[in-house]
């Protein structure tokens, strides 16, 4: 009779992705090896980035680093780090061609044969740092077309012909959300054993559920339509019971929390940020991505499918909103009005 405790068939993520493969129907544009290479160097840089976040009180790395990235923000020096470690794993994959990062200003090409572009936040919530919030890395993956030798156009293209796409947050314990097409899947790092575990298969965000996330401290800067929903939400006029409030700051916790509770989560456009502050190649694809993959919607201030938009330069931002399907449908209707 087999211990109940001791698990003795645990399914890796490298188990997985080798399931994966097989499934029927599993997209062809992800040969079985190169894949499982880029797969396991994308894993090690999240270990390697987890580390140095767990020891970045101890060794004095929390603190900015005193230079700002392409799209202004002030870098901290795990964003640095993190950016780093990231861009090493990904040459020393040997599978990658392209890299984009919030941190590069330009597109990154690599020696050799690569036919895969990645596109990552290597540190998404950076400013919460210092204050210990979870933050997390976000990345998308493109397959290069058969005979491009991978260059800006391979990478400005809609978020829905990524192969795979998620982010591993850095909370209690690092959790990666994964999708390689075919629906949405957790993973917990077993720290002791260096391995994703599968803990969470098959997510699905639940249809409805009365929790919005949005930084209210952007109200004044709203379009009518925009205050009219939240108002909606939040002086219900069917009597219905107002909605909870849960804004982290970190888009990978929110998006985290949202795709484990349901709700929505929302960035809009302002009259100050005309398109929104997310970036849309390493922020809105990938969220909108995993967030379809588990049931959800995620579209663009005009109701537009995030998924559908095609970026003219790597650092192009755009409003978000995602969630709940129905939560998300409800959203769309005062955005249109
Ligand atoms: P990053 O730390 O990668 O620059 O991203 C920060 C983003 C995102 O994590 C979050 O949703 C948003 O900034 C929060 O912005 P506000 O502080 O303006 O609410
Ligand atoms: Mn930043
Ligand atoms: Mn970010
Ligand atoms: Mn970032």
């Amino acid at each position: 009779e087999a211990n109940p405790e001791v698990q003795t068939d645990i399914i890796t993520l490298t188990r997985f992705i080798l399931q994966e493969q097989n499934k029927v129907g599993a997209s062809s544009a992800i040969p079985t090896g190169d894949f499982t290479l880029l797969l396991n160097s994308l894993q090690f840089a999240f270990k390697f980035i987890a580390h140095n976040i767990r020891r970045s009180t101890l060794v004095n790395l929390i603190g900015l680093s005193g230079t700002a990235n392409s799209t202004g923000d002030d870098q901290k020096k795990l964003d640095v780090i993190g950016d780093e470690i990231f861009i090493n794993a990904m040459k020393a994959s040997g599978k990658v061609k392209l890299v984009v990062s919030e941190e590069q200003e330009d597109l990154i090409v690599f020696e050799g044969d690569g036919r895969y572009a990645v596109v990552c936040d290597p540190i998404d919530g950076s400013s919460n740092l210092d204050a210990g919030v979870s933050v997390g890395t976000i990345f998308g993956v493109y397959k290069l077309p058969e005979g491009s030798s991978g260059s800006i156009k391979d990478v400005l293209r809609p978020g829905k012909e990524m192969v795979a796409a998620g982010y591993t947050m850095y909370g209690a314990s690092a959790n990666l959300v994964l999708s390689t097409g075919n629906g949405c899947n957790g993973f917990t790092l077993d720290d002791p054993l260096g391995e994703f575990i599968l803990t969470h298969p098959d997510l699905k965000l639940p249809d409805l559920r009365s929790i919005y996330s949005v930084n209210e401290g952007n109200s004044s800067l709203w379009s009518d339509n925009v205050k009219n929903y939240f108002k909606a939400l939040k002086f219900p006029e069917d009597g219905s019971k107002p909605y909870s409030a849960r804004y982290i700051g970190s888009m990978v916790a929110d998006v985290h929390r949202t795709i484990l509770y349901g709700g929505m989560f929302a960035y809009p456009a302002d009259s100050k940020s005309k398109k929104g502050k997310l970036r849309l190649l390493y922020e809105g694809f990938p969220m909108a991505y995993i967030i379809e993959q588990a049931g959800g919607l995620a579209i663009n201030d005009n109701g537009e499918r995030i998924l559908d938009l095609v970026p003219t330069e790597i650092h192009e931002r755009s409003g978000v909103w995602l969630g709940s399907k129905g939560e998300i449908e409800k959203a769309k209707k005062y955005l249109l009005k």
